[in-house]
C-alpha cells in the first residue's frame, strides 16, 4: 500500500483493504463461483477480432485472462485506480497475445484518450463498491466513450431478495467493500 493510498483511500481496493489485494484472486474464485459467471460474461460479450474491449475497474486482470482464454483476437484495454492491482494484472497477462493494455486512473472518457474507441465496455464487480453518484458517473462516462452501436456489459452481485440474504451480504461482502465512496467520504454504498 502506498502512503498516499493509506492517508486518502479514495476508492475501495479489490478485496476491501490494500493489504488483501494479493489474495483477491483466491477470494473471488472461492466465494463467487468465478469460473461460471466470468465464463458466461465472456460468452455474452462474444469478443471478435475487430472488437476493442474496455474493462472499467480492471483490478488484477482476471477478465483480461478470461477473454484471452476464449480467443477471438479482440483488443483488451483495462483501467483501474489501484496501481498495486494493475501491477498484478500486468504481470499475469505479460505473455498474452494480443497484449492487454492497462492504465492506472479513475475512468472518464478523457482518461482513455489515445486509446481507440471501445466497441464494448464492461464494468465487472465495481458498481457494488461505489456510491450512487459514482455508479451514475461511471455509466455516463461509459456511454460517452462507446463507439456508435457499442455495447455495455455489467456483472455484479444480484439483489438480496430475502432478509437472510441481506444480512449475510452485509456481514461478508459489505464488510470489505462499500466502505468508501470514491470521493473519500466514509459512507456505505447505496446498495
Ligand atoms: C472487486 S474489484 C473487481 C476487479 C475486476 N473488475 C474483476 O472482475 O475481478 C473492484 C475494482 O474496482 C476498482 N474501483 C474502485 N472504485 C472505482 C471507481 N470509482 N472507478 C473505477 N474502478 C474502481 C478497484 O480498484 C478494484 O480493482
Amino acid at each position: 500500500m502506498s502512503d498516499s493510498q493509506d492517508r486518502n483511500p479514495r476508492f475501495t481496493p479489490a478485496a476491501g483493504y490494500h493489504f488483501l489485494t494479493p489474495f483477491y484472486d483466491a477470494g473471488v474464485a472461492i466465494t463467487t463461483r468465478e469460473r461460471r459467471w466470468r465464463g458466461r460474461l465472456v460468452e455474452l460479450m462474444a469478443p471478435a477480432p475487430d472488437d476493442i474491449i474496455l474493462d472499467v475497474g480492471s483490478g488484477t486482470g482476471n477478465l483480461a485472462l478470461a477473454i484471452a482464454r476464449r480467443g477471438g483476437g479482440a483488443r483488451y484495454l483495462g483501467i483501474d485506480p489501484d496501481d498495486a492491482a494493475t501491477r498484478i494484472a500486468r504481470e499475469k497477462t505479460a505473455r498474452l497475445s494480443p497484449q492487454p493494455d492497462f492504465r492506472v486512473g479513475f475512468f472518464t472518457a478523457a482518461s482513455i484518450v489515445g486509446w481507440p474507441m471501445p466497441t464494448k465496455v464492461t464494468i465487472c464487480l465495481v458498481l457494488h463498491q461505489v456510491g450512487l453518484a459514482e455508479k451514475a458517473r461511471l455509466l455516463r462516462e461509459a456511454w460517452l466513450c462507446l463507439a456508435p452501436g457499442g455495447q455495455l456489459y455489467i456483472a455484479d452481485y444480484g439483489e438480496q431478495r430475502s432478509r437472510l440474504m441481506r444480512i449475510l451480504f452485509r456481514l461478508t461482502i459489505q464488510q470489505l467493500d462499500g466502505r468508501w465512496l470514491s470521493t473519500g467520504a466514509h459512507r456505505r454504498s447505496g446498495i
